[in-house]
């Protein structure tokens, strides 16, 4: 029944526009709500706050705050904008928060003495949106202001676009008027609701020039290049400097200590005529403990439930956070944790959930520059081109330090996103999908503007089209295909029996027809992109068949399925996303690399399942075999016998005429089994899951080492990926132990086998792992060190990190 339904179905996509457009009647609401919930959110990620709307590309709207205290002469150097680990912020990120709903962002910020609380909330429409800010002072006895700054731009300099102020009859009050061909017409206002401006008890006035008054909110507008806007701290901080040269050169007497705020207050120095771009400044006085409160709110004027008092606002906020949480718990289970480990997990899946950006714009490929094969030397790319513009909805590793898509941590991210929102999971998926260019490639790290090219070192701003990357979001997407069909089956069993309430936001996952039209549609994508990752990735054993008749092999090999990452270095692999783990050495281009192996088993068997169900009959079948002449070779070529794990083989070289192999127990030796590529019946399985359980080598208290302890190699150099703990590959070893033993899951506690034993201990240690960092310094990290079980590299790294979410909620 299940087949027919689907075969009808997919009938219905090529019947005609017609014909489809009706049976799809449905998808054109389920896409209509997709477009109005993912409307507006703060898709700037890079920005402690910064807001604009998806999908929304040549005139949107977006805005962004900045906070400094300006009663300190060198207050501004400590003017905050873009998420910076330099600032030293004790805390900052979302404790509940959903793209589609809003959430609460916490910042405290010890240096400024400000607790910042920012909530985002939106009308049950998605169309109209507020922002409210409330700061608080941390010490109430410290002397400091908060100096609260707004910036926003109507983008469209030569389109029909307008955002001005207009006259609002209060002080407390500013008004804005807004327009674009794609938002419509729309205002904006920006209510004080309490708290009080800066203003000394001893001055009379707290002017020191026009327009340089504390105790005024100040406005200044002008135009900006719409490429310039997330310039806006940069203009901010010139014209404050130029204000201020200005009012020291024509002050005879020395300022009062008291006006420095006022000094430090921007004003149209330059008389410059008003445009779209506008800055509001309000400086407040940051010693009453009961703080202030800022409201922004969006209105479109089309839009008939408006947002138009701040008891709606508050009406709205407090909806929104009681709606994520109710989703939240609807989605992980967390009886058995508890008050914090849950309030831990939130925090932690929020701040996945708010690194999700959407950018537009062009990126840079060098199309020209060969890599260097004959040294392994690394390339520079110097022959940059851009191209675009593209757009990408992604969630991002870090915003402080990759606010940007990133193709090896994305398939990552969506395994985690999807236990919370299946749809939105689909969504990034597709997003991505739509950057697969002609000739199948995908950039590794997708960077689109100059924005988010600010973040980006230069060496690795420019984009490599002969660079491959795992390929994780087709394991993203095969278990999205695999979960859809489930439930389908479920569904059509249950025909009869208790209906499940229908959850909004897993439409995709419940009603696999929807699925199944997007899979039809970019099923040609994913075929170039799997060709190109073949083709370009395929090693040159061809050349080397006499050394496999020497090693008595040759007939046990499928030649054409091995394969070498193109563009490692001597010390360095970066396509193969873990950057210095160790490798043949010298380099040569007789190598085969068994992960790169692994991850075409992986896109394989995605591509079988999806030609499955889109009953692509002889596409399965090919898949089929080439998956299983991958779990050959696996054995074949790379299963050292000696070693009892999976090792990179040189066939080459040095060596000339036999097979090398470079065996470094860790994390490449292991992942045909984390990869659950390895056959159920395997020998073998029991000689991994005891290399993971041993802890002179790969087990720690803390995780999985990615690098064995008696390695070389290990703890060495840059000390990237020899030897710390990261949470992509200890996810990964869970769900394969669940998948090979499914009795590490039951309470029984007699039957403790070794997959077991190694299960509980290595899910008990993550979890502890991660916790205690989080609770020690209220972050999450990149990874973590193999001795202590401290968080290291990048802090806020709420990308794959927060894979321990999943690892709580489920068993
Ligand atoms: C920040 O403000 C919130 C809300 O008023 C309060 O609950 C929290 O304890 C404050 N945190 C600090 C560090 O001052
Ligand atoms: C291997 O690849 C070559 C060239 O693409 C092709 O002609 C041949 O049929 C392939 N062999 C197998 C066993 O698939």
């Amino acid at each position: 029944m299940l087949v027919i339904e689907i075969l009808l179905n997919l009938f219905h996509l090529f019947v005609g526009t017609l014909a489809s457009q009706e049976a799809f009647s449905n998808d054109l609401s389920f896409e209509e709500y997709t477009e109005q919930s993912l409307l507006w959110a703060p898709y700037r990620p890079n920005c402690y706050f910064g807001l604009r709307p998806r999908n929304v590309d040549n005139t949107p709207f977006q805005l962004g705050i900045m906070w400094f205290d300006n009663s300190r002469t060198d207050g501004v150097t400590r003017l905050r904008h873009f998420v910076d680990q330099g600032d030293h912020l004790n805390k900052y990120g979302w404790d509940i928060y959903d793209p589609r709903l809003g959430g609460r962002e916490i910042i405290i910020d010890e240096d400024n003495n400000l607790n910042l609380t920012i909530y985002f909330t939106k009308s049950h429409s998605g169309q109209n949106w507020a922002v409210r800010l409330h700061g608080e002072p941390i010490d109430a006895k410290r002397e400091t202001t908060a100096s609260i700054i707004l910036y926003m731009n109507q983008n469209g300099e030569n389109q029909d676009s307008k955002l001005f102020k207009v006259d609002s009859g209060s002080s407390k009050l500013t008004k804005f008027h807004g327009s674009s061909p794609e938002l419509g017409e729309y205002d904006i206002s920006i209510n004080r609701n309490s708290g009080k401006l800066f203003k000394s008890s001893s001055l009379s006035s707290m002017e020191v020039a026009p327009g340089c008054d504390a105790s005024k909110a100040s406005h200044l507008s002008m135009n900006i290049p719409d490429d310039s806007v997330w310039k806006a701290k940069d203009v901010f901080q010139t014209i404050l400097a130029d204000s201020v040269k200005s009012i020291l050169e024509n002050r005879l007497e020395d300022v009062h200590t008291s006006l420095i705020p006022s000094v430090f207050t921007i004003r149209n120095i330059y008389s410059l005529p008003p445009g779209n771009f506008h800055y509001l400044q309000n400086t407040f006085d940051n010693s009453d403990p009961m703080g202030f409160d800022l409201d922004v709110v969006y209105n479109k004027v089309k839009e008939p439930e408006k947002i138009s008092s701040s008891e709606d606002v508050s009406n709205l906020i407090s909806r929104t956070l009681n709606e994520v949480t109710a989703r939240f718990n609807k989605h992980f289970q967390f009886s058995f944790h508890d008050r914090e480990h849950r309030k831990f997990a939130m925090e932690t899946l929020s701040n996945l959930l708010g690194g999700i950006g959407y950018f537009h714009g062009k990126q840079l490929v060098d199309r020209i520059t060969k890599l260097d094969e004959d040294t392994f030397r690394e390339v520079p790319l110097i022959h940059p081109e851009e191209e675009g513009p593209l757009s990408l909805f992604t969630s991002v590793p870090s915003r402080a330090a990759f606010p940007r898509g990133f193709y090896w941590d994305e398939g990552f991210h969506l395994l985690q996103i999807m236990d919370y929102d299946f749809d939105l999971a689909v969504e990034i998926c597709l997003s991505w999908f739509e950057l697969i260019e002609d000739s199948g490639w995908i950039a590794r790290e997708v960077i689109l503007g100059d924005e988010a090219r600010s973040k980006v070192p230069g060496r690795f701003a420019v984009q490599n089209p002969h660079i491959a990357n795992p390929p994780t979001l087709l394991l993203a997407f095969s278990e999205m295909l695999d979960r859809a069909i489930n439930q389908e089956n479920q569904n059509s069993m249950n025909r009869f029996g208790e209906e499940e309430a229908n959850d909004e936001n897993n439409q995709l996952e419940t009603n696999s027809e929807l699925l199944l039209a997007y899979a039809r549609k970019i099923y040609p994508k994913l075929l170039k992109h799997y060709n190109w990752f073949k083709s370009s990735q395929q090693s040159y054993l061809d050349d080397y068949l006499d050394v496999l008749e020497e090693d008595g092999i040759l007939d046990k090999v499928h030649v054409n399925e091995t394969y070498r990452w193109r563009g490692r270095t001597v010390t360095h692999c970066l396509p193969s996303g873990m950057d210095d783990y160790p490798r043949a050495q010298p380099p040569d281009d007789s190598e085969l690399d068994v992960d790169a192996l692994a991850w075409v088993g992986v896109m394989t068997r995605s591509m079988r399942q999806i030609a499955h169900i889109l009953a692509l009959e002889e596409d399965e079948q090919m898949y089929s075999s080439i998956q299983s002449h991958i779990v050959d070779n696996l054995d074949v070529i790379h299963w050292s016998e000696k070693d009892g794990y999976y090792c990179d083989v040189t066939v080459g070289g040095e060596w000339d005429d036999q097979r090398s192999f470079s065996c470094h127990a860790g994390y490449i030796s292991i992942l045909p089994f984390a990869l659950k590529l390895m056959p159920k019946d395997s020998p073998k399985l029991e000689q991994i899951v005891s290399l993971l359980s041993d802890s002179s080598k790969l087990f720690s208290e803390y995780g999985i080492l990615s690098l064995s302890r008696d390695d070389e190699y290990f703890g060495k150099d840059e000390n990237y990926w020899r030897g710390p703990i990261w949470m992509n590959i200890n996810y990964l070893v869970l769900e394969a132990l669940k998948f090979y033993y499914p009795e590490v899951v039951s309470k029984d506690k007699k039957a403790l086998t070794p997959a077991k034993k190694l299960y509980q201990a290595l899910k008990q240690n993550l979890i502890d792992t991660v916790f205690h960092n989080w609770k020690k310094t209220g972050y999450c990290y990149e990874q973590f060190n193999p001795n202590t079980g401290k968080g290291q590299g990048i802090e806020h790294f709420t990308g794959w990190t927060a894979l321990i979410v999943n690892v709580m909620g489920h068993d």
